[in-house]
Protein backbone atom coordinates (compact mmCIF):
# COMPACT_ATOMS: atom_id res chain seq x y z
CA UNK A 1 0.00 0.00 0.00
CA UNK A 2 1.31 3.41 -0.82
CA UNK A 3 1.77 6.38 1.63
CA UNK A 4 0.43 9.16 0.21
CA UNK A 5 3.49 12.00 0.04
CA UNK A 6 2.21 15.45 1.61
CA UNK A 7 4.42 18.71 -0.19
CA UNK A 8 4.70 20.82 3.81
CA UNK A 9 2.98 24.27 3.14
CA UNK A 10 5.13 27.33 2.90
CA UNK A 11 3.02 29.26 5.26
CA UNK A 12 2.99 26.05 7.61
CA UNK A 13 7.19 26.04 6.89
CA UNK A 14 7.77 29.50 7.13
CA UNK A 15 5.82 29.76 10.35
CA UNK A 16 7.82 26.69 12.31
CA UNK A 17 11.16 28.72 11.11
CA UNK A 18 10.18 32.11 13.00
CA UNK A 19 9.13 29.51 15.77
CA UNK A 20 12.84 28.41 15.98
CA UNK A 21 14.71 31.40 15.04
CA UNK A 22 12.88 33.21 17.89
CA UNK A 23 13.90 30.00 20.11
CA UNK A 24 17.52 30.26 18.93
CA UNK A 25 18.27 33.66 19.18
CA UNK A 26 18.89 33.32 15.12
CA UNK A 27 18.80 35.93 12.31
CA UNK A 28 17.59 34.84 8.68
CA UNK A 29 20.00 36.63 5.75
CA UNK A 30 19.01 35.71 2.15
CA UNK A 31 20.82 36.86 -1.02
CA UNK A 32 18.98 38.90 -3.90
CA UNK A 33 19.26 35.48 -5.85
CA UNK A 34 17.44 33.57 -3.39
CA UNK A 35 14.06 31.68 -3.97
CA UNK A 36 11.08 33.64 -3.52
CA UNK A 37 9.81 31.97 -0.49
CA UNK A 38 13.22 31.84 1.23
CA UNK A 39 13.62 35.59 0.61
CA UNK A 40 10.31 36.23 2.20
CA UNK A 41 10.99 34.73 5.28
CA UNK A 42 14.29 36.47 5.45
CA UNK A 43 14.88 38.77 7.93
CA UNK A 44 17.03 41.17 5.56
CA UNK A 45 17.55 40.48 1.77
CA UNK A 46 20.92 41.91 0.24
CA UNK A 47 24.13 41.69 -1.90
CA UNK A 48 26.82 39.30 -0.61
CA UNK A 49 28.93 42.03 1.34
CA UNK A 50 25.49 43.75 2.41
CA UNK A 51 24.92 40.60 4.07
CA UNK A 52 27.66 39.92 5.27
CA UNK A 53 28.29 43.37 7.08
CA UNK A 54 24.95 42.87 8.36
CA UNK A 55 25.96 40.13 10.27
CA UNK A 56 28.98 41.17 11.81
CA UNK A 57 26.01 43.79 13.25
CA UNK A 58 22.87 42.03 13.78
CA UNK A 59 22.00 41.16 17.21
CA UNK A 60 21.44 37.36 17.77
CA UNK A 61 24.02 34.24 18.54
CA UNK A 62 23.43 32.38 15.43
CA UNK A 63 23.01 33.79 11.67
CA UNK A 64 21.21 31.35 8.59
CA UNK A 65 22.85 32.30 5.60
CA UNK A 66 20.55 31.59 3.12
CA UNK A 67 22.91 31.69 -0.44
CA UNK A 68 26.17 30.34 -0.86
CA UNK A 69 29.95 28.93 0.85
CA UNK A 70 32.07 32.39 -0.06
CA UNK A 71 29.17 34.65 1.79
CA UNK A 72 28.65 32.29 4.68
CA UNK A 73 32.23 32.36 4.91
CA UNK A 74 32.73 35.74 5.15
CA UNK A 75 30.48 36.22 7.75
CA UNK A 76 31.65 33.85 10.19
CA UNK A 77 35.20 36.09 9.14
CA UNK A 78 33.12 39.07 9.81
CA UNK A 79 31.56 37.63 13.12
CA UNK A 80 33.68 35.27 14.29
CA UNK A 81 31.74 35.18 18.06
CA UNK A 82 28.37 34.47 16.27
CA UNK A 83 27.02 30.22 14.87
CA UNK A 84 26.98 30.83 11.07
CA UNK A 85 24.78 28.31 9.62
CA UNK A 86 24.63 27.41 5.87
CA UNK A 87 21.51 25.50 5.37
CA UNK A 88 22.85 23.31 2.33
CA UNK A 89 26.31 22.55 2.51
CA UNK A 90 26.65 21.65 -0.71
CA UNK A 91 25.64 24.88 -1.86
CA UNK A 92 28.95 26.02 -3.59
CA UNK A 93 29.87 28.95 -6.24
CA UNK A 94 31.89 27.36 -9.25
CA UNK A 95 33.04 30.49 -9.86
CA UNK A 96 35.09 30.99 -6.41
CA UNK A 97 36.27 27.10 -6.64
CA UNK A 98 38.17 28.29 -9.86
CA UNK A 99 41.07 29.57 -7.76
CA UNK A 100 42.40 27.86 -4.58
CA UNK A 101 45.02 29.28 -1.85
CA UNK A 102 47.92 27.26 -3.45
CA UNK A 103 46.78 28.63 -7.10
CA UNK A 104 46.94 31.95 -5.73
CA UNK A 105 50.16 31.67 -3.68
CA UNK A 106 51.63 29.86 -7.08
CA UNK A 107 49.92 32.86 -8.82
CA UNK A 108 51.58 35.93 -6.94
CA UNK A 109 55.31 34.26 -7.06
CA UNK A 110 55.35 34.19 -11.09
CA UNK A 111 53.98 38.25 -10.46
CA UNK A 112 56.45 39.28 -7.42
CA UNK A 113 55.35 42.48 -6.16
CA UNK A 114 52.05 43.42 -8.05
CA UNK A 115 49.28 43.39 -5.12
CA UNK A 116 46.05 40.81 -5.61
CA UNK A 117 43.02 41.73 -5.15
CA UNK A 118 40.00 39.10 -4.42
CA UNK A 119 36.63 39.26 -5.39
CA UNK A 120 34.09 38.75 -2.44
CA UNK A 121 33.05 35.61 -4.60
CA UNK A 122 35.97 33.43 -2.99
CA UNK A 123 37.06 31.33 -0.61
CA UNK A 124 38.10 32.85 3.02
CA UNK A 125 41.77 30.79 1.76
CA UNK A 126 41.70 32.27 -1.10
CA UNK A 127 41.07 35.72 0.27
CA UNK A 128 43.80 35.36 3.77
CA UNK A 129 46.36 35.24 0.33
CA UNK A 130 45.36 38.17 -1.09
CA UNK A 131 45.95 42.41 -0.35
CA UNK A 132 42.79 43.38 -0.69
CA UNK A 133 39.18 42.10 -1.23
CA UNK A 134 36.44 43.89 -3.98
CA UNK A 135 32.77 43.53 -4.44
CA UNK A 136 30.77 44.02 -7.90
CA UNK A 137 30.34 47.56 -6.77
CA UNK A 138 33.51 48.92 -6.01
CA UNK A 139 36.13 46.99 -7.52
CA UNK A 140 37.31 50.66 -9.84
CA UNK A 141 37.82 52.30 -6.23
CA UNK A 142 38.99 49.41 -4.99
CA UNK A 143 42.16 49.18 -7.85
CA UNK A 144 42.50 52.64 -8.12
CA UNK A 145 43.93 52.71 -4.04
CA UNK A 146 46.67 50.54 -4.89
CA UNK A 147 49.64 52.51 -5.55
CA UNK A 148 51.44 50.06 -8.19
CA UNK A 149 50.97 50.07 -11.94
CA UNK A 150 50.04 46.43 -12.33
CA UNK A 151 47.69 44.25 -9.85
CA UNK A 152 46.24 40.84 -9.88
CA UNK A 153 42.67 40.29 -10.16
CA UNK A 154 41.08 36.92 -9.50
CA UNK A 155 38.89 35.31 -10.11
CA UNK A 156 36.40 36.90 -12.68
CA UNK A 157 37.79 37.58 -15.53
CA UNK A 158 34.66 39.52 -16.88
CA UNK A 159 34.64 41.76 -14.01
CA UNK A 160 38.35 42.26 -14.37
CA UNK A 161 38.02 43.52 -17.73
CA UNK A 162 34.90 45.97 -16.93
CA UNK A 163 37.57 47.59 -14.40
CA UNK A 164 40.27 47.49 -17.02
CA UNK A 165 37.65 50.39 -18.50
CA UNK A 166 38.07 52.52 -15.18
CA UNK A 167 41.52 52.35 -14.58
CA UNK A 168 45.03 53.32 -15.91
CA UNK A 169 46.08 50.22 -14.42
CA UNK A 170 47.50 47.05 -16.11
CA UNK A 171 44.97 44.40 -14.46
CA UNK A 172 46.50 40.92 -14.84
CA UNK A 173 43.50 38.65 -14.59
CA UNK A 174 42.75 35.23 -13.26
CA UNK A 175 40.69 33.27 -16.37
CA UNK A 176 37.39 32.67 -13.70
CA UNK A 177 33.81 33.44 -14.91
CA UNK A 178 30.20 32.59 -13.89
CA UNK A 179 28.67 30.35 -15.33
CA UNK A 180 25.07 31.86 -14.90
CA UNK A 181 26.54 34.91 -16.60
CA UNK A 182 28.56 33.47 -19.18
CA UNK A 183 25.80 31.83 -20.27
CA UNK A 184 23.89 35.39 -21.09
CA UNK A 185 24.81 35.93 -24.99
CA UNK A 186 24.12 39.57 -26.59
CA UNK A 187 22.03 38.04 -29.07
CA UNK A 188 19.63 37.23 -25.64
CA UNK A 189 20.01 40.50 -24.92
CA UNK A 190 18.54 41.66 -28.74
CA UNK A 191 15.97 39.88 -28.46
CA UNK A 192 15.14 40.90 -25.26
CA UNK A 193 15.29 44.61 -26.74
CA UNK A 194 12.84 43.23 -29.54
CA UNK A 195 10.05 41.85 -27.28
CA UNK A 196 10.53 44.67 -24.75
CA UNK A 197 11.06 48.08 -27.01
CA UNK A 198 10.37 50.62 -23.98
CA UNK A 199 12.92 49.18 -21.37
CA UNK A 200 16.09 50.01 -20.31
CA UNK A 201 18.41 46.84 -19.91
CA UNK A 202 20.62 46.58 -16.58
CA UNK A 203 23.17 43.94 -16.36
CA UNK A 204 25.40 42.89 -13.90
CA UNK A 205 29.49 42.79 -14.29
CA UNK A 206 29.75 39.37 -14.01
CA UNK A 207 28.74 39.39 -17.98
CA UNK A 208 30.83 39.34 -20.86
CA UNK A 209 32.20 42.30 -22.28
CA UNK A 210 29.99 41.79 -25.30
CA UNK A 211 26.62 41.76 -23.19
CA UNK A 212 27.93 45.05 -20.81
CA UNK A 213 28.45 46.87 -24.38
CA UNK A 214 25.01 46.24 -24.96
CA UNK A 215 23.61 47.36 -21.53
CA UNK A 216 22.31 50.68 -20.51
CA UNK A 217 23.76 50.82 -16.80
CA UNK A 218 25.90 47.92 -15.34
CA UNK A 219 25.21 47.15 -11.91
CA UNK A 220 26.02 44.89 -9.02
CA UNK A 221 22.53 43.39 -7.29
CA UNK A 222 22.82 46.08 -4.14
CA UNK A 223 23.14 49.04 -7.16
CA UNK A 224 20.08 47.34 -8.82
CA UNK A 225 18.19 47.39 -5.66
CA UNK A 226 18.95 51.09 -5.26
CA UNK A 227 18.57 52.43 -9.12
CA UNK A 228 15.44 50.63 -9.25
CA UNK A 229 14.45 53.29 -6.44
CA UNK A 230 15.49 55.95 -8.29
CA UNK A 231 15.40 55.51 -12.06
CA UNK A 232 12.40 56.72 -13.73
CA UNK A 233 12.62 54.04 -16.09
CA UNK A 234 9.62 51.96 -16.02
CA UNK A 235 10.54 48.83 -17.88
CA UNK A 236 13.50 46.94 -17.08
CA UNK A 237 15.31 43.99 -18.99
CA UNK A 238 17.57 42.35 -15.95
CA UNK A 239 20.68 40.66 -17.12
CA UNK A 240 21.70 38.78 -13.98
CA UNK A 241 20.35 35.82 -12.22
CA UNK A 242 16.87 35.53 -12.38
CA UNK A 243 16.43 35.56 -8.39
CA UNK A 244 16.68 39.21 -8.72
CA UNK A 245 13.68 39.74 -10.02
CA UNK A 246 11.78 38.37 -7.14
CA UNK A 247 13.58 40.93 -4.90
CA UNK A 248 13.11 44.42 -7.30
CA UNK A 249 9.05 43.50 -8.31
CA UNK A 250 8.53 43.68 -4.58
CA UNK A 251 10.68 46.14 -3.98
CA UNK A 252 9.26 48.12 -6.31
CA UNK A 253 5.57 46.57 -7.54
CA UNK A 254 4.21 49.36 -10.14
CA UNK A 255 7.51 48.88 -12.39
CA UNK A 256 7.93 45.78 -15.14
CA UNK A 257 11.43 43.90 -14.72
CA UNK A 258 11.74 41.43 -17.20
CA UNK A 259 14.47 38.69 -17.27
CA UNK A 260 16.45 38.84 -20.26
CA UNK A 261 16.50 34.79 -19.93
CA UNK A 262 14.45 32.48 -18.04
CA UNK A 263 17.41 29.87 -18.06
CA UNK A 264 19.88 32.50 -15.93
CA UNK A 265 19.62 30.89 -12.89
CA UNK A 266 22.23 29.52 -10.33
CA UNK A 267 21.26 25.90 -8.77
CA UNK A 268 23.62 26.05 -6.17
CA UNK A 269 21.43 29.56 -5.07
CA UNK A 270 18.33 27.84 -5.30
CA UNK A 271 19.91 24.59 -3.22
CA UNK A 272 18.10 26.53 0.27
CA UNK A 273 14.91 25.57 0.52
CA UNK A 274 12.21 26.11 3.42
CA UNK A 275 12.61 22.25 4.75
CA UNK A 276 16.57 23.07 4.54
CA UNK A 277 16.07 25.73 6.71
CA UNK A 278 13.97 23.76 9.40
CA UNK A 279 16.45 21.29 9.61
CA UNK A 280 19.38 23.53 10.21
CA UNK A 281 17.10 25.32 12.97
CA UNK A 282 16.39 21.98 14.30
CA UNK A 283 19.70 20.71 14.53
CA UNK A 284 22.08 23.69 14.38
CA UNK A 285 24.28 22.15 11.15
CA UNK A 286 25.48 22.58 8.97
CA UNK A 287 27.79 24.93 10.01
CA UNK A 288 30.35 27.21 8.58
CA UNK A 289 33.82 27.48 10.35
CA UNK A 290 36.58 29.12 9.35
CA UNK A 291 39.83 28.49 10.93
CA UNK A 292 41.25 31.58 13.05
CA UNK A 293 44.34 31.79 11.23
CA UNK A 294 42.46 32.02 8.21
CA UNK A 295 40.04 34.24 9.49
CA UNK A 296 42.36 36.39 10.85
CA UNK A 297 44.05 36.97 7.79
CA UNK A 298 40.93 37.17 4.96
CA UNK A 299 39.41 39.71 7.84
CA UNK A 300 42.34 42.19 6.83
CA UNK A 301 41.88 42.18 3.48
CA UNK A 302 38.00 42.30 4.06
CA UNK A 303 38.30 44.95 6.12
CA UNK A 304 41.08 46.82 3.95
CA UNK A 305 37.65 47.13 1.53
CA UNK A 306 35.44 48.26 4.10
CA UNK A 307 38.59 51.43 4.68
CA UNK A 308 38.27 52.70 1.67
P1 LIG B 1 26.52 40.53 -5.64
O1 LIG B 1 27.78 40.71 -4.86
O2 LIG B 1 26.31 41.62 -6.65
O3 LIG B 1 25.37 40.31 -4.72
O4 LIG B 1 26.66 39.23 -6.53
C1 LIG B 1 27.02 38.02 -5.99
C2 LIG B 1 26.99 36.98 -7.00
O5 LIG B 1 27.14 35.84 -6.72
C3 LIG B 1 26.79 37.40 -8.39
O6 LIG B 1 26.70 36.29 -9.19
FE1 LIG C 1 28.57 31.97 -8.13
FE2 LIG C 1 27.48 32.78 -10.40
FE3 LIG C 1 25.99 31.51 -8.63
FE4 LIG C 1 26.84 34.02 -8.16
S1 LIG C 1 25.42 33.35 -9.74
S2 LIG C 1 26.85 32.29 -6.72
S3 LIG C 1 28.87 33.95 -9.11
S4 LIG C 1 27.75 30.66 -9.75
Amino acid sequence: MSVPITTPDPAVLSRRIKDLARDRGAVLLAHNYQRAEVQDVADFVGDSLELSRKAAVVEGRVIVFCGVLFMAETAAVLAPEKTVLLPDEGAGCPMADMITAEDMIDWRRQYPGRPAVCYVNTSAAVKAECDICCTSANTDRVVNSLAEPEVLFAPDKNLAAWTQRHTTKRIIAWDGYCHVHQGILPRDVRAARAKHPSAVVWAHPECRPEVLDLADRVLSTGGMVREAGISPASEVIVATECGMLVRLAKDQPEKRFYPVKETALCPNMKKVTLPKIVAALETMTPRVIVPPEIADRARRAIARMIAL
